[in-house]
């Protein structure tokens, strides 16, 4: 069967086989560890097992919730931060046609608000809504958080004005904790229709909860299929051995931090794969930057960047390692054509696949990049598919929770991401941090 793949054999020239081989024991006390839920932040593992628990009964239900979105609105409004926005974004970008925000409108399209405070940009979304039918889907975890409740608020606010207070209150959908959080409050007295984020499901380990799901469903994908997918994987990833991909892939990425490779490069040959990028930059990010430690989690979309980061990856601080997301089937087929004049010097390319050349930049650089001190590992993919992503969600899940014990931190808890909130509620003068304006004050 297919399946996704690892390829650490590029990592030698900087890990020997013999240190891979001598971090087995290490991994594998990690994913026992893991397993058996008995290390830092066991209370958010409800990710391991969402795959083969969540019931067929709540997948229907999100995808009536979606039949009924769609039929209602031309655009959904999908409003959340960090891990309640990036999963559903990365996989809707995955499938999507990249220019269906250019074609003529069929069916409904899913925009995201909340990610950001950026002034224009509300502006614009709600200038963009203003004549047109939407729905929303809220999603906040802890129900508070505040980038999505400012974009919540002005969102119902113009929805009300539209189509009146009880039109609109059948086309949000709130997704949020199952009892606290000012959103819960909301919606139970507004009457929205809610699911829950289970409390022992982290943000950024729950776009395969309804958080990703209704989303990803609303956009018309194939929701049962990515969970499949993630079955696969969720089956595939439980053996200490290099069979296991995530085993594979959280202990050589251990073995290069420990060699020295401080920053792990997520590279891809397909724009498609940009926010896939974002998405495993905060699963990583915040699982494993903390008490000094932790890989620096960036990435790149190639070969668009090799005219921009390239330099620095071939021949800058030899810090660094890369993790090359490699689709092999496209989903269309393009052939250069050959030209009679052959003016730009291409027929030695005529007839080939775009693919087949964008293949060769990837192989060509893969090969540079090693030569230059950049070791590399390879995730291979089928094809871009729910399925198949469903799979290197699971995948990307289960090795984070692997490395993160390998590292030696609880990599289910975020908690720097708290200072910049304190220091904004400080200087917004929000009720309860009087003490802490006054400190901020000082310091400005
Ligand atoms: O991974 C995490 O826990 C965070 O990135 C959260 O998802 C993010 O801060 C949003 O939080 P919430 O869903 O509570 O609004």
């Amino acid at each position: 069967m297919k399946t996704i793949e690892v390829n650490n054999k590029h990592v030698t020239g900087t890990v020997s086989e013999a240190q891979l081989e001598a971090m087995k024991p290490e991994a594998a006390a990690a994913l026992k560890t893991l397993l058996e839920g008995s290390g830092a932040g066991n209370d958010f593992l409800g990710w391991l097992d969402l795959p083969t628990r969540t019931p067929d009964a709540l997948l229907d239900d999100i995808n009536a919730t979606a039949a009924q979105l769609r039929k209602d609105c031309d655009y959904v409004v999908a409003i959340g931060i960090g891990g309640s926005y990036l999963g559903a974004k990365a996989v809707i970008e995955a499938l999507s046609d990249a220019f269906s925000a250019y074609r003529s409108q069929s069916g409904t399209t899913v925009l995201f608000a909340g990610q950001n405070i950026g002034e224009d940009y509300l502006y614009e979304l709600k200038d963009f809504l203003k004549d047109k039918s939407f729905g929303i889907v809220v999603i906040s975890k802890s129900g508070t958080t505040t980038e999505p409740a400012i974009a919540f608020r002005m969102l119902k606010e113009q929805l009300e004005k539209q189509i009146g207070k009880a039109d609109a209150s059948k086309r949000i959908v709130a997704i949020t904790d199952a009892k606290r959080g000012a959103l819960r409050q909301l919606a139970t007295e507004e009457g929205y229709k809610t699911y829950v984020i289970d409390d022992n499901v982290g943000g950024r380990f729950s776009v395969l909860s309804p958080v990703g799901l209704l989303p990803i469903a609303v956009a018309g994908y194939d929701i049962k299929a990515l969970m499949d997918g993630a079955r696969t994987m969720q089956a595939a990833t439980n053996e200490a051995s290099m069979e296991n991909p995530a085993f594979k892939y959280a202990l050589t990425r251990n073995a290069l931090y420990q060699a020295g490779k401080k920053t792990e490069i997520l590279v891809n040959y397909n724009p498609k794969l940009h926010y896939f990028g974002e998405w495993w930059k905060q699963l990583y990010g915040e699982s494993e930057g903390k008490e000094n430690k932790g890989i620096f989690p960036a990435a790149v979309d190639n070969s668009t960047d090799l005219h921009s980061m390239g330099q620095w990856i071939q021949e800058g601080e030899r810090t660094i390692f890369e993790t090359v997301v490699s689709v092999l089937e496209q989903r269309h087929t393009e052939v250069i054509p050959s030209d009679e004049a052959n003016l730009d010097g291409l027929n030695y390319i005529a007839g080939k696949r775009v693919d087949e050349v964008n293949k060769m930049a990837e192989l060509g650089t893969r090969i540079a990049h090693v030569d230059g001190g950049v070791p590399n590992m390879i995730v291979t993919l089928p094809a871009l598919t729910e399925q198949y992503l469903g799979e290197l969600i699971y995948f990307f899940e289960k090795a984070c929770g692997i490395s993160g014990y390998m590292l030696g931190v609880n990599p289910f808890n975020q908690p720097g991401v708290e200072a910049y909130k304190r220091n904004m509620f400080a200087l917004l003068r929000k009720p309860g941090y009087e003490a802490e304006t006054a400190a901020i004050q000082a310091k400005l």
